[in-house]
């Protein structure tokens, strides 16, 4: 048992380790051009904030999260998402006070108690990306922009991308009750959590992943057809700014998202892809959420999206991954160990990735250690080479020799494609 990772878990092992480097490097770079700095918060945070935050009627909060009593029996529990730890530290550290838009970050591990299968973990990893300050639909075509930008850097091909306006408190109260009167007249059909959630919060039947929910909620009003003019204005400009970038997206009135904290613009990057789990990013604007959890009212948008999905959506589509790096050199020696390490010490000190043998092997064997490592050159020390300074380097691809100085500098020079003057 203790040597098997709990379930809903993965190592992340080094033969893969590039990969998942190249995604995180890549949202980096890609958050630079968009002018988001990064932001860290801690892994646990007070139950309360995500209760408040995410949302009391939600399936994270009421089924995933993983909550435990801390020693001081304070409620404690594992970030589910992202959103509301910033927000929690964007009021916390008066971040309000920089100029809006504020614009932040973050590659984070998340939990959530769900049933694990492929893109579908209890712990995975989220990069997400949140701006505030600003209402203006420019904000919200930048946020989905980013994202955009994000999947094409890394390569991927075909994501859908999908958009829906939910509006705001009082156009939703409205379709709140266009939307109850018609799911009351296809109650019998409704599974038990979809019956709760029709009296707290109606929407969320519209997400049910039941099929009878589905056919149940498939006629039901459009919250489009119930959204206030100035919440229609808002999306008929995020569109423009969306057509004027050239992104494509669907309009789908089914997206409602799983967390409370929306308002207005939601949209979802869909994979056909990879099956079942193929919304590998969602997001939206949130301009009740900082007011939710104790600030001056404060409009907000992001995205996140999980880095499990992102890989299976590239390894499916045969994206192309930069190849592993590998060792400048690698340094055999016959009967010179101590030259040899020194030798190999000293060009790591120049920040070469030099190998050499640690194990007292034969040179037979050191060789076809190089081979295995992969080495660009290798190199044979032994009394000779020490003596003159000088050896034949081997370039490991063409087999091509050439005779070179063994001092640091000189190696380091050649490694580098530099001339010693
Ligand atoms: P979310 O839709 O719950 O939104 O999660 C965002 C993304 O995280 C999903 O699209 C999916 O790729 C990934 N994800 C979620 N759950 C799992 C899981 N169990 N295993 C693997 N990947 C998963 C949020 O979390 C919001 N905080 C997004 C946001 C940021 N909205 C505004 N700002």
């Amino acid at each position: 048992m203790i040597t098997k990772g709990p379930r809903g878990t993965a190592d992340i092992l080094p033969s893969d380790i590039e990969k998942w480097q190249f995604i995180e490097n890549t949202a980096k770079e890609t958050a630079k051009t968009f002018g988001f700095k990064e932001i860290r918060t801690p892994v646990f945070e007070h139950t309360e904030l995500f209760q408040r935050g995410v949302g009391d009627t939600t399936d994270v909060v009421q089924k995933e999260m993983y909550t435990f009593n801390d020693k001081a029996d304070r409620s404690i529990t594992l970030r589910p998402e992202g959103t509301a730890s910033v927000a929690r530290s964007y009021l916390e550290h008066s971040l309000y006070a920089l100029p809006a838009p504020v614009k932040l970050f973050y590659n984070i591990t998340c939990y959530r108690y769900e049933k694990p299968q492929a893109g579908r973990m209890r712990e995975f990893h989220q990069f997400g990306a949140e701006a505030y300050g600003l209402d203006t639909p420019a904000v919200d075509a930048e946020i989905i922009a980013f994202a955009s930008t994000l999947f094409k850097n890394l390569g991927i091909k075909d994501l859908e991308l999908n958009i829906n306006s939910i509006g705001c408190k009082e156009c939703r109260a409205n379709y709140n009750k266009a939307l109850i009167e018609y799911l009351k007249a296809h109650s019998d059909k409704l599974c038990g959590t979809c019956h709760e959630r029709l009296e707290k919060n109606p929407m969320r039947v519209l997400d049910c992943k039941n099929p009878e929910c589905k056919v149940a909620a498939a006629n039901a009003p459009s919250i489009l057809d119930h959204i206030c003019d100035g919440c229609r204005e808002h999306f008929e400009e995020t569109k423009k700014h969306l057509d004027n970038f050239g992104i494509k997206y669907n309009i789908d009135p089914s997206i409602v998202r799983g967390l409370d904290y929306y308002t207005r613009t939601v949209f979802e990057f869909v994979s056909h892809s990879i099956g079942a789990q193929g919304t590998v990013c969602g997001g939206g604007r949130y301009d009740g959420l900082i007011e939710e959890l104790g600030g001056t009212p404060t409009p907000g948008i992001g995205f996140a999206t999980g880095l499990e999905r992102i890989l299976l959506v590239m390894e499916a589509q045969n994206v192309k991954f930069p190849t592993e790096s590998v060792p400048e050199i690698y340094i055999a020696s016959l009967g010179q160990e101590t030259a040899v390490m020194s030798l190999c010490y000293e060009l790591r000190q120049q920040g070469i990735w030099a190998e050499c043998d640690l194990a007292g092997k034969s040179l037979k064997a050191q060789m076809k250690n190089a081979d295995r490592s992969q080495a660009k050159y290798s190199i044979v020390i032994g009394d000779n080479e020490v003596e003159t300074n000088s050896a034949n380097i081997k370039d490991m691809t063409t087999g091509e020799k050439e005779e070179i100085k063994i001092d640091c500098a000189s190696v380091a020079a050649f490694l580098r494609g530099e001339v010693l003057k």
